[in-house]
């Protein structure tokens, strides 16, 4: 059995898809009840093609906020930074302010950086949304299995992460669970591991953010082992 907060869904696609449709509704609610969406954007490659579905969307873009649960420490208009992923599959393809764009500047160092972001997430707290993968290690984010993060701060810098490169900065459990709806996008065979590991109680960044924090897990077939 898998907890009834997990969708189970066939593939990658039905994934992206039933994600473009919780992301958008949390945005109606959001800036229904709010006047504005504060969603933190995951990085890596799972979530492109969600990006990808929202572009035809009608939404009021206007009023969306963009941050980054976390960024690799490498040049601003470096390829493999998530925030060139964010601007290449979503923000420069719908009207969301530039001012409302909130990059961490990774490429100041991960120290200075993280600094840096722990102010701008200050005052946008709590999230409306969080969107988080998860590494075949159980990481999300940039929270690495075995690395400590400094609990007091909102953003912290990372050194000798595991998954290149080895500079990051990441938003820490106390923010990434400071949001009224965090969801995961979980596909792939390569995640089964850490899924297994994450249904029999295991200790992982991302279990530690799934217990403290409101969340749905949106996982496909190939993710997940024979159902518990
Ligand atoms: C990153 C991401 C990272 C990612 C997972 C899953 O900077 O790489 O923030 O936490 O979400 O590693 O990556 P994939 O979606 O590419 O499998």
């Amino acid at each position: 059995m898998i907890p009834s907060n997990w969708t189970l869904l066939e593939d990658g696609e039905a994934v992206a898809l039933e994600a473009r449709d919780r992301i958008l509704n949390a945005a109606n609610t959001a800036i229904r009840e709010r006047g504005c969406f504060r969603i933190v954007m995951a990085g890596g490659t799972t979530p492109e093609q969600t990006y990808n579905l929202l572009v035809p969307e009608d939404s009021k873009w206007d009023k969306w906020e963009l941050y980054l649960g976390d960024e690799r420490c490498l040049p601003a208009d470096h390829p493999d930074r998530n925030s060139v992923m964010v601007e290449r599959t979503l923000s420069s393809r719908v009207p969301i302010p530039q001012q409302q764009i909130h990059p961490i500047e990774a490429e100041l160092g991960p120290e200075q950086a993280a600094s840096r972001y722990s102010e701008i997430v200050t005052n946008a707290m709590p999230f409306d949304l969080v969107l988080l993968g998860m590494g075949e290690d159980g990481h999300t984010a940039s929270l690495f299995p075995g690395h400590s993060h400094p609990e007091e701060k909102l953003a912290c810098a990372v050194h000798d992460a595991p998954k290149p490169p080895p500079e990051r900065v990441s938003l820490t459990t106390r923010a990434l669970v400071n949001s009224r709806n965090i969801l995961f996008l979980i596909t792939g065979e390569a995640k089964r591991n850490a899924v297994s590991a994450w249904l029999d109680g295991a200790s992982l960044p991302v279990t530690e953010i799934a217990r403290e924090g409101k969340h749905e897990v949106l996982i496909d077939q190939a993710a997940l082992t024979c159902p518990k």
